[in-house]
């Protein structure tokens, strides 16, 4: 099991490109389910749930080819199941996102139902609602969720809670039924836009996406198309977080614009410098120590919760005392008792943190528990002294391209290791 072994204490400089948005490709290779052409993306993170979802679009039996590192077609002409196999959901959650594209393509779906993770239950209710509201008849039994619609109707469907791939799913959905659906509530993730603009090069009627009041007027097919993945937002502020902690001066270049403010205003209160241009974000720290800063998730465009533990290692070695209040996931705080590891002074009080910032932390081995945590554990190690070995780095392969390599990059000293040298056992 490979693991990172990080020696702390680099300043990080330079330039690196951000990848393209694990979110966004992940809602995008199920959206080609809904079109027997071929649809080509560019831009796609090379990221083991990118390799998972390729792996369940050819079980379902599209047809797969990649174009280049970062481009691949699909074409789901003739699909030979509509069954995603449990051995392939238990892997990645977010397989749950083929279930629309195949009602809406073959009027039957049979996905096995996600299990919680370590963030939360994370149930798929809305999913399921939204999908009865379109006409569906929606039976969990034996671990299975088993839709049927032979054409899905257009509706108008509140979501009690904002979900970003509930929207994504039902938005799927909605593309090939019979009149207009009316999505209220709807998430605002900049993910959804970059769906919503694939889906309508493919030839769905899509308004409003980016909003919470989402309009899809159904049409009859998808035809093929070509899409640029958007930039990996949470990639983007993970490297410029890692930035600020070693108090240097980083430029991310293929970033985008305005994916990621609420992250940037924060940085600035922490004593950021951020210049941005039209592609591409530097931050320079100019050697000073960051300050804290306070934390509280919310949905788009609020503060990511993805970001919520690379910020809350930030704080670990911030100038003053943070609270950091996680609103979006019941169990998001797992990074805080390895973080205690190596000496941050955390206190945990339901879904609020307390974090008071300490000089230095002590280099530790340390175990990642789900992919955002995992990068907290990382930047930690980047400053703690001595080295940090993280274990359980298959979280993070799941959701960074070659992060050891970008880090080298920038100056840190981070290496992947399978058999550990004894003094750093
Ligand atoms: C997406 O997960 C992301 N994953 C997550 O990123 C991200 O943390 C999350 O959105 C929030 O931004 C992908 O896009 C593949 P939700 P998702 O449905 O859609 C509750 C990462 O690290 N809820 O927006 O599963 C749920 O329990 C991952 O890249 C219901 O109650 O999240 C949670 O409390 C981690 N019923 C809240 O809504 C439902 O039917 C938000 O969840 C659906 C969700």
């Amino acid at each position: 099991m490979d693991k990172l072994l990080i020696e702390g204490g680099a300043r990080l400089a330079g330039e690196i490109d951000a990848s393209g948005a694990k979110n966004a490709a992940l809602p995008i290779l199920c959206a080609t389910l809904l079109s027997a052409d071929a649809v080509t993306l560019h831009n796609l993170p090379q990221l083991q749930d990118v390799r998972t979802t390729q792996r369940l679009l050819r079980e379902l039996g599209a047809e797969v080819q990649a174009e280049d590192p970062t481009a691949v077609t699909v074409q789901a002409r003739d699909l030979v199941t509509h069954t995603a196999p449990y051995e392939l959901v238990k892997t990645m959650r977010a397989s749950i996102l083929v279930l629309g594209p195949l009602l809406a393509r073959l009027g039957e779906a049979r996905v096995s139902l996600p299990g919680g993770c370590a963030i939360g239950a994370r149930p798929v209710d809305i999913h399921l609602e939204g999908l009865r509201a379109m006409g569906a008849d929606i039976r969990v039994e034996g671990g299975f969720i088993h839709a049927r619609a032979s054409k899905l109707q257009g509706t108008r469907f509140v979501m009690d809670t904002v979900t970003v791939t509930g929207t994504e799913n039902l938005m799927m959905a909605a593309t090939l039924a019979e009149g207009t659906t009316l999505l209220e509530n709807a998430a605002c993730e900049p993910e959804i836009g970059d769906l919503a603009t694939c889906l309508n090069a493919m030839g769905a009627r899509i308004s409003g996406a980016g909003t919470s009041t989402i309009r899809i007027e159904g049409v009859e097919r998808l035809h093929g198309a070509e899409h640029r993945i958007l930039p990996d937002r949470i990639e983007i502020g993970t490297f410029l977080v890692a930035a600020a902690m070693t108090r240097g001066s980083v430029t991310v270049r293929q970033t985008g614009s305005g994916l990621l403010d609420a992250v940037l205003r924060k940085l600035q209160q922490a004593g950021a410098r951020i210049h941005c241009e039209a592609d591409s974000i530097q931050l320079d720290m100019a050697g000073r120590r960051p300050v804290s800063v306070d934390v509280h998730t919310a949905p788009f465009p609020g503060f990511p919760t993805d970001m919520q533990a690379q910020f809350m290692a930030l704080d670990c070695i911030a100038d003053g005392v943070a609270t950091i209040s996680e609103n979006v996931f019941e169990n998001r705080f797992m990074h805080a008792l390895e973080l205690q590891r190596l000496g941050a002074d955390i206190r945990i009080e339901g879904h609020m943190a307390v974090v008071r910032g300490r000089e230095q932390l002590e280099g530790a081995p340390v175990m990642a528990t789900d992919l955002r945590a995992s990068a907290g554990l990382v930047l930690a190690g980047l400053v703690a002294d001595r080295q940090t070995l993280v274990d359980r780095i298959y979280h993070l392969d799941r959701g960074y391209e070659r992060l050891e390599e970008k880090f080298r990059a920038l100056g840190a000293y981070v290496q992947r290791v399978t058999h550990i040298p004894q003094e750093a056992a």
